[in-house]
């Protein structure tokens, strides 16, 4: 044995016991006479004592060991005289008898302590170093914890989890595939899953009736904060439900998750449509930690002369409670906001409800105190708010009045990271146009089912239908996204059809799945929650990389182990491929 205890956990009820530790060197003090060293591992610090007078050549020895040594020790405990009672061993220090280095180290790259040094390209070089940090290690341990309760909950509920396959086949549906080469059928590639979709409806049809799986799905689009190519999902799926059932299970999950992991109870999850979460938030992501809600004026400041209010579809603003008092300078740097192409407005309409109850606005050339009075009532807005509008085409303004009520939310200390607001989000429209391919996508994925009152108007107004899909969100951030599935053959290929699939495309394509709705599929539905999202949002933090162990940069590439790489010319050979420019 290397090691008796571990470095976090003797304490003063040990004294005088022979005990044997093994870790890293965290770092060593020198006084003369004494060397102390910190011993770190997984579980903690404990304090080494290696004395010059009573051992001579092994404090010598000590005192050549560098950071990040790997070494066993033998030794006494003993009470420290100095106690540092912010850590749980910091009564206690080891009286070293027998020191074994392990193995040495270099001088890492950056310090390995809470605030390091090293910047974040060079930290994931040296992920491994960076992962004996303790933020590091204490995000993985709440993955775990995290995907330890979700096992619990769903087991609980009788789900079970089944594996699915990682090489598949591609399929355009949703982001850009990751594709496999294969050498046993050449000219033929294997798709990675973009979610196990497809597999878990079939495992429906297969009688196990309830599914869940934590499992890594892959997809190549453009990387941000909340994204990475390859991520994990908590993948479920229900036989014999509909849609409240699956949000009833999933909306226990989250509660239980909150309870055993924050000990945060949380209300029953607002429901709300795709229609007035755009209407009130402007977003299907709404963040409701803060409420700000839209505010229409089209029908009280059209038709007064102001020609960007009358060429506008929507003219549309947010009410900032107490902002009246706002300088230029800030109405500016508002200004200059919008109009970033992010965001994408052209300008910004302010109104100042003064103290004194008069009026102050950028467009007071076309509007009188009483034309801003009813903007005012429509906001319920009392004197000293401020209100903030926005004017356009009506989904452009949405969105950038969105980005705006966010930035406003974030300038008053609205986005509190330790209140949590999930909620859940349904009657998404089925499709949506896009310009690009000039025909309608799927807004969530092609076995989505329409509502049933709507599916007359799958061929004359497609983009009216709505379907039976759900996201769940949680403080503006989009963690998880399920539906009721179609089930039946002749539903699905009508599906295919007002996307653009010819027959054979569809029957070439999904043909295996069409086929199967033909042997007793039974009504199903689901949800995926983006674990990797669900964990960092727990955490506090934006960014799913610091709760990933091996993550991507921005660019897609593990700059430790350097891929993705170049392979030989034998290997494209096998796999009779041939690299162009
Ligand atoms: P969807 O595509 O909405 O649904 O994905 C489910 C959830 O997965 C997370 N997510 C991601 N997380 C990190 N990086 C990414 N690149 C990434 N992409 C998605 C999000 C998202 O809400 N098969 C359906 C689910 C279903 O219908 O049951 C699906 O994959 O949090």
């Amino acid at each position: 044995m290397l090691r008796t205890h571990t470095c976090g956990e003797l304490n003063i009820n040990n004294i005088d016991e022979n005990i044997k530790l093994s870790g890293w060197i965290q770092k060593s003090r020198d006084l003369g006479g004494m060397t102390f060293i910190d011993l770190r591992d997984r579980y903690g610090i404990t304090q080494l004592v290696f004395n010059m007078e009573t051992d001579s050549e092994l404090c010598k020895k000590a005192r050549k060991l560098g950071r990040e040594f790997v070494i066993s020790v033998s030794g006494k405990v003993k009470e420290r005289s100095n106690k540092n009672r912010k850590i749980p061993t910091g009564e206690i220090e080891i009286i070293v008898e027998k020191l074994n280095i392990l193995n040495k180290s270099k001088i890492p790259p950056f310090t390995i302590e809470d605030k390091t040094d090293g910047g974040e390209e060079l930290r994931m070089k040296y992920r491994y170093l960076d992962l004996r940090r303790n933020p590091v290690r204490k995000n993985l341990e709440l993955r775990h914890k995290m995907a330890l309760e979700v096992r619990k909950y769903l087991d609980s509920q009788k789900f079970i989890e089944i594996e699915t396959p990682v090489l598949i086949k591609s399929t355009p549906e949703g982001a850009r595939d990751f594709v496999v080469p294969s050498r046993m059928n050449s000219g033929e590639f294997y798709a990675l899953p973009q979610s196990p979709q497809t597999f878990k409806q079939l495992l429906m049809i297969g009688g196990y009736d309830r599914y869940y799986q934590i499992v890594k799905c892959f997809r190549d689009e453009d990387l941000r904060a909340d994204r990475q190519p390859e991520f994990t999902q908590i993948d479920c799926e229900m036989a014999f439900v509909e849609q409240n059932d699956v949000l009833n299970t999933f909306e226990k999950m989250v509660k239980h998750l909150f309870k055993v992991v924050k000990n945060i109870e949380i209300d029953k999850l607002p429901r709300i449509s795709y229609h007035t979460a755009m209407k009130f938030y402007g977003s299907d992501k709404p963040d409701i930690r803060f409420d700000m809600k839209f505010v229409e004026l089209n029908d009280v400041a059209q038709q007064k002369g102001f020609k960007v209010f009358d060429d506008a579809e929507l003219v549309v603003g947010i009410k900032a409670s107490e902002c009246a008092d706002y300088s230029r300078k800030q109405l500016d740097k508002l200004t200059d906001f919008v109009r970033k192409p992010q965001v994408g407005a052209n300008g910004l309409v302010y109104v100042k409800f003064n103290l004194d109850g008069t009026f102050k606005s950028s467009v007071d050339k076309f509007f009188n105190e009483e034309d801003l009075k009813k903007w005012t009532e429509k906001f319920d807005a009392k004197p000293g708010d401020l209100l903030l509008i926005l004017a356009g085409e009506k989904e452009k303004t949405q969105k950038a009045l969105s980005e705006l009520r966010l930035e406003m939310g974030n300038r008053l200390d609205l986005r509190d990271p330790n209140k949590f607001c999930p909620l859940w989000v349904t009657d998404f429209p089925l499709l949506e146009w896009n310009e690009e391919s000039g025909r309608f996508h799927a807004m969530h994925h092609p076995f989505t089912s329409p509502k049933k009152e709507d599916i007359d108007m799958l061929e004359t107004e497609p983009e009216n239908v709505r379907a039976n899909a759900y996201d769940v969100v949680i403080n503006g951030v989009e963690i998880g996204g399920g539906s009721i599935r179609i089930h039946d053959r002749e539903l699905q290929k009508e599906m295919f059809t007002a996307l653009g699939f010819t027959e054979e495309e569809a029957q070439e394509q999904f043909g295996f799945l069409m086929n199967a709705f033909e042997y007793g599929a039974p009504p199903h539905g689901g949800i995926a929650l983006g674990f990797d999202r669900l964990v960092a949002l727990f955490g506090g933090s934006d960014s799913i990389r610091d709760y990933i162990a091996f993550p991507k940069n921005n660019a897609g590439r593990d700059v430790m182990i350097d891929s993705p790489s170049t392979i030989s010319a034998e290997q494209l050979k096998e796999l009779k491929l041939k690299v162009t420019e």
